[in-house]
Formats: structure tokens, sequence, C-alpha cells
């Protein structure tokens, strides 16, 4: 891999890891790039908790009853938090952390993928935010935004194919309706 363009367009969702664990520069590499991402008036209102523990990592793939088996074969799950007290736009900070840990990840050779946890539910219908929150101890002040899974990838996935570009989806110099 040789330039952003086609790291992005490698970078597909990855469900299915090794049991390959990563080493401790792997996962400070994907730290650093959650703590380097920009974030608004360079607030950072974010925390990253790290968790590798197998038990653990089971029981945050039961955060929602359908996308986030994945995370019980994960390496490493890095659960992205914010405080809404600290900065009005938490959502896209978080946003912006989540998705700079999973290019890393991909520019390290390491597959990733985003499980949803905000406005989400579990199979019960608890907030998948609380069941995050009371797992890890989250003081209340923080909502969990998504929980990146990380590992080595076991299964092998097309790079996007540009064919599927929505270029109907850009518009030049005003919006343009329904045009084909
Ligand atoms: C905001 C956001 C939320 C997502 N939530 C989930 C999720 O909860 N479970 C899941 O399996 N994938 C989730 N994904 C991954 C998307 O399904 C995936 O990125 C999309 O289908 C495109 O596929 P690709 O990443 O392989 O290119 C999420 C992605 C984003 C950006």
């Amino acid at each position: 891999m040789n330039s952003f363009a086609e790291l992005i367009k490698n970078r597909r969702s990855t469900r299915k890891f090794t049991d390959q664990l990563l080493t401790p520069e792997q996962v400070e590499s994907l730290l650093k790039a959650g703590l380097m991402a920009p974030a608004s008036k360079r607030k950072n209102p974010w925390h990253f908790i790290v968790v590798e523990d197998k038990e653990m990592l089971s029981r945050l793939a039961a955060c929602k009853e359908h996308g986030a088996s994945f995370i019980e074969g994960a390496a490493l799950a890095i659960v992205v938090l914010a405080s809404v007290m600290e900065s009005d736009v938490w959502i896209e900070d978080a946003s912006v952390a989540s998705i700079y840990m999973q290019l890393q990840a991909e520019d390290l050779g390491l597959g990733s993928c985003w499980c949803q946890i905000r406005s989400r539910v579990t199979a019960d219908e608890t907030d998948s935010n609380d069941y995050v929150r009371r797992l890890l101890n989250i003081p209340y002040q923080l909502d969990v935004l998504s929980i990146i899974a990380f590992g080595y990838k076991d299964q092998e996935r097309k790079p996007f194919d540009e064919a599927h570009l929505q270029w109907e989806k850009v518009h030049i110099g005003s919006f343009q309706m329904g045009e084909e």
C-alpha cells in the first residue's frame, strides 16, 4: 500500500479476526491516531477505553442484538466516549477519532469495524450506552459513541469498487434535483 487513496479504498470493515494478539506498539499507534484526531476548538472531549480481556470483549459483544457479535473475536476493542459537557459537538469529535483509528489500523495491515452504541439498544431494550457504561464503570457525564474492534484480518474483502461511487450525490454549484 503506497498512497492514502489506496488505503481508503482498501479499508473495508473486518468482522472476522484471527487469534493473533496485537503488540503494545500497534495498540499505541492506534491510540495515538485517536489522540491526534482534530476536535472542535481543540477541546478533546473524548476518552478511550482499551479492552483486551476476552471475557470483557464477549460481554461488550452483547451491547446490541445485531451488529456487535464481531467484538467477541477481536484482539482489541477501543471504546470511544466523550463528554457533552465539554463539547456540544462531541459526536463529531468522537466520530473523527473513531475513523482516524480505523484508518491507522488499515495502515498497520490490521482489520477493524465500528460498532455503533449511541442511540442503540440491547436485546432486552436496555440503552446500549448504559449497558457499556455499567460494564466499564464509565461516569455519568460521559457517553459512549462507538466501540471499534481491531485485530488481524481473517477474511478477504475486495477494495471499494469505484463503479459504485454515487456521483449523483455530488452537486455542482447548487443542489440539482433527480438528474441522472
Ligand atoms: C457510524 C457507523 C456506524 C456503524 N455501525 C456498525 C455496527 O454497529 N455494526 C457493524 O457491523 N458495522 C457497523 N458499521 C460499519 C458499516 O456497516 C460499514 O462501514 C459499511 O457497511 C460500509 O462497508 P465497509 O466499511 O466494508 O466499506 C458502522 C459504520 C459507521 C460509519
